[in-house]
Order: structure tokens, then C-alpha cells, then sequence
């Protein structure tokens, strides 16, 4: 690809890449399987090829990454780490801490990552002084994807509240329309969770729920709500919801048999991949009553450790990522916005110029929260705990009280 041509290698990388003997391919671990997210992939590889640089591919489906994660632990403990890896917010930090990251100190202080990544990025990239993995991008998870035509032809307006979501999924029900189109695995209803806690308690209960797991905020009238919410959303699914991917879903409403998907911004890749246009073909919009709100999640390669020194091509992998090109390029496609907030957006489709804007403001705001579904608001086994609960109510084991005093006790055990 072009871009690539016209991306030098800085002072660090060049003698980063000379301490190595011998130009290696690198090992990228992901979970981007789905048709829009291999799209973006694309541009990733393209751009490494047109360096001469080699991609062994190790895809390990599973939306969320859950499943990724497990396969990771396994690679490293069998003494075989990738040279990179997708990541979310708190693996970044564990493995870190573990001392199995590449410190990318030099290439970010020459490339002054400092100054374009905000302060609620970096918290994650960074560890103990150190950057060890280099953002990609911020997704977003409260958004809700909708087949336009389909609005036009029940009259809907966007809706502008609970109340009037509620409505328009009634009225697609009326017409025989699946409502939500939705796949029930736990992080999936976990992803609902995330816009569902923010719109109903707002940023401080979120925060004080999902961040500091405040036993009060987990215990409390609001989280019962909450609760009850997603109950009222489990009444407008499929009867064949149970375990379908998050892309499928897109596809049913990408097709208009459904009216909805509420999912983060990695959806907007499958429209755009089915040649769909934002605005014409489908619309985004915030979930209802988090419309100053941002629950983000940043995809993020971390470079695992290959030796004493960061390799010269992760090193130029970590390059090219965060390059102002590449940012814009990959992010078009992804769905997902740029890690950088220095950039110009005129590239990026309404949805994206929107997202951007969101992002922008909500770091300067304070109103960026960590996405609890997307590791970002609490530790793997904290999140892990809040899935399972949050999916046994979604299916209906517990009732909402219930699930509020599991939810308590799974935090109290986990934390
Ligand atoms: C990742 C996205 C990905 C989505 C579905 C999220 O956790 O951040 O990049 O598209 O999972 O697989």
C-alpha cells in the first residue's frame, strides 16, 4: 500500500531493527474474524507487506476476545508468546505486571505518544512508566445500529429516551419485525449491560458501580433497574438469540428482518463491509440517556517480550499503528475511531466524524468511562464474575433482585 511506502522508519526503529540478526515475520494474535473486522485487518497487513515484513496470522474467534485470552495464556505458559497481540485495558495491565511486555519507551518519546493519546488511553498503554502496547483505535459500546428503511417505514423518529426505545421496538414487534436483533452470549449481554447501567444510574453510578465496585452502587434500587431494563430488552429478542455471533445479528438488521442492534461501533464495520452507507442505509445513534456519555474500550497490540530488546519489527509495528495514516485508514473501516486525537476526520463516514467528536469531548470532559463488558472498568476476574450474572438474569435464572445480591456477592469474591 502507499501509505506504507511513504512511512520512514524513525531513528529508534532503525536501531532497534539493526540489534536484530535477521528481519523476522511477525505473529499477530486477534480475534478480528468477522467480515469487517478482517476488512481492517487488511489494511494492518497490507501496510506490514509493503515493508517486507511477514504476517503470521493467528486468529482465535470469539467476540469480546474471551476466547483469544485463553489461547494466550496457554502460547505464553507453553513458553511460546506471539510477537503480538490484540488487547484490551486491564489484560494489558496484568500481563505487564507479569513482566511479559516490551517496554516501547523509545519509539513513543521520539514520536511524542504523549501529546496525542489521552490521559484515559494511556492508562492503559502505560504501565509503571512504560508504554507497553500501542493503541489501534477507541470503539465505543453505547450505540444503537438501526435499519433505516425500516424506520421510515413504521414512522420512527430517533428515540430520545427510554420510553421512546421501548416504543419503536414495540412498534417493529407490531409489525412483525424481530426488534432486537441480538446474539445471546455474555459478552454480548454484557455490552447491552455497559449502555443500560450508564443511561439508567448515569456516569457516577456507572463509575462508582463498575470502576470502584462500590458495594452500595452494586446493591443498590438503581442496579435493580437496571436489571429490569434488561429484562424488557430479553422480551423484544429472537426465540433464536441464544449463542448467535454479534455479527449475525448486524446481518438481521443489516437485511431488515430486525430493527435494532445495540453494540459497540465494531458493527458499523459489518454495514459498511455490506456496502451500506450511514445516514441512507442505516442509522447510530447513542443509547438513550447516554448521549454525553462515552463507555470506550481501545484496541490495543501489545508486544510481548522476544528478548532483551523490542524487536525492530514490532517496533515498526507499533510504528506504523500509531501513525496519523494508518489511524485514519484502519479506523474507517474498523468502525472505530482513532487512539490519536490529533487528526483531521473529513475521511470518516458521519457515524465516524460523530464518534470522533464524542470521543474528543468526553476525554476533555472527564465523561470517558472504561466499558465494564470490554475490560476496561475492572480486572478479568471481576468482569468475568459481572458476565455470568449479568447472563443468568439475561436468561432468566435470576430475577432482578436476585441478580442485584449476586451481583454483590461475585464482586466481593472476585475483587
Ligand atoms: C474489540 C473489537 C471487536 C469486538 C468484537 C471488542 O472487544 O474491541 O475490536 O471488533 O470485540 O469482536
Amino acid at each position: 500500500m502507499t501509505m506504507m511506502k511513504t512511512l520512514k522508519l524513525t531513528a529508534a526503529a532503525v536501531a532497534l531493527t539493526a540489534s536484530t540478526a535477521v528481519a523476522e515475520d511477525v505473529e499477530v494474535l486477534h480475534w478480528w474474524t468477522s467480515g469487517g473486522e478482517a476488512a481492517a485487518l487488511n489494511v494492518l497487513k497490507d501496510d506490514l507487506a509493503g515493508n517486507d515484513i511477514g504476517w503470521q496470522d493467528m486468529p482465535v474467534a470469539g467476540g469480546g476476545g474471551g476466547n483469544a485470552m485463553t489461547v494466550l495464556r496457554a502460547r505464553v505458559t507453553s513458553g511460546n508468546a506471539p510477537t503480538a497481540v490484540q488487547m484490551l485495558g486491564f489484560d494489558i495491565q496484568d500481563w505487564a505486571a507479569e513482566g511479559a511486555l516490551a517496554n516501547l519507551n523509545a519509539l513513543a518519546e521520539e514520536q511524542k505518544w504523549n501529546d496525542v493519546i489521552p490521559a484515559a488511553i494511556q492508562r492503559f498503554s502505560t504501565n509503571d512508566g512504560a508504554w507497553v502496547a500501542a493503541p489501534v483505535n477507541v470503539h465505543s459500546t453505547n450505540w444503537v445500529w438501526a435499519n433505516k428503511a425500516l424506520m421510515d417505514e413504521l414512522g420512527l423518529e430517533q428515540p430520545q429516551s427510554w420510553d421512546e426505545l421501548v416504543a419503536a421496538m414495540e412498534a417493529a414487534e407490531a409489525a412483525g419485525y424481530t426488534a432486537l436483533a441480538h446474539g445471546g452470549q455474555a459478552w454480548q449481554d454484557a455490552t447491552i449491560f455497559d449502555a443500560v447501567a450508564m443511561a439508567t444510574g448515569g456516569p457516577e453510578f456507572y463509575q462508582a458501580a463498575f470502576v470502584d465496585l462500590d458495594e452500595e452502587a452494586l446493591g443498590s434500587d438503581t442496579m435493580k433497574e437496571a436489571f429490569d431494563r434488561m429484562a424488557t430488552l430479553r422480551g423484544f429478542v429472537d426465540d433464536n438469540f441464544s449463542g448467535r455471533d454479534w455479527n449475525l445479528a448486524t446481518a438481521m438488521v443489516i437485511n431488515g428482518e430486525a430493527l435494532f442492534q445495540m453494540m459497540g461501533d465494531w458493527a458499523k464495520g459489518e454495514f459498511l463491509n455490506a456496502g451500506k452507507v450511514p445516514g441512507q442505509d442505516f442509522a447510530c445513534f447513542r443509547f438513550p440517556g447516554t448521549q454525553d456519555q462515552v463507555t470506550f474500550n481501545s484496541d490495543q497490540f501489545a508486544m510481548f517480550k522476544q528478548g532483551d530488546m523490542v524487536s525492530g519489527e514490532q517496533s515498526y509495528l507499533a510504528e506504523s499503528i500509531l501513525s496519523p495514516t494508518f489511524q485514519i485508514a484502519f479506523n474507517k473501516v474498523k468502525g472505530s475511531v482513532p487512539a490519536r486525537t490529533d487528526l483531521d476526520a473529513s475521511e470518516l463516514d458521519a457515524c465516524g466524524q460523530q464518534g470522533y467528536e464524542d470521543f474528543k469531548a468526553a476525554a476533555a470532559s472527564g465523561n470517558l468511562y472504561g466499558s465494564m463488558a470490554h475490560g476496561h472498568a475492572n480486572p478479568a476476574a471481576v468482569k468475568n464474575a459481572m458476565y455470568d450474572v449479568i447472563t443468568a438474569h439475561f436468561n432468566g435464572e435470576y430475577d432482578s433482585a436476585a441478580a442485584v445480591e449476586e451481583l454483590v456477592t461475585a464482586v466481593q469474591i472476585n475483587k
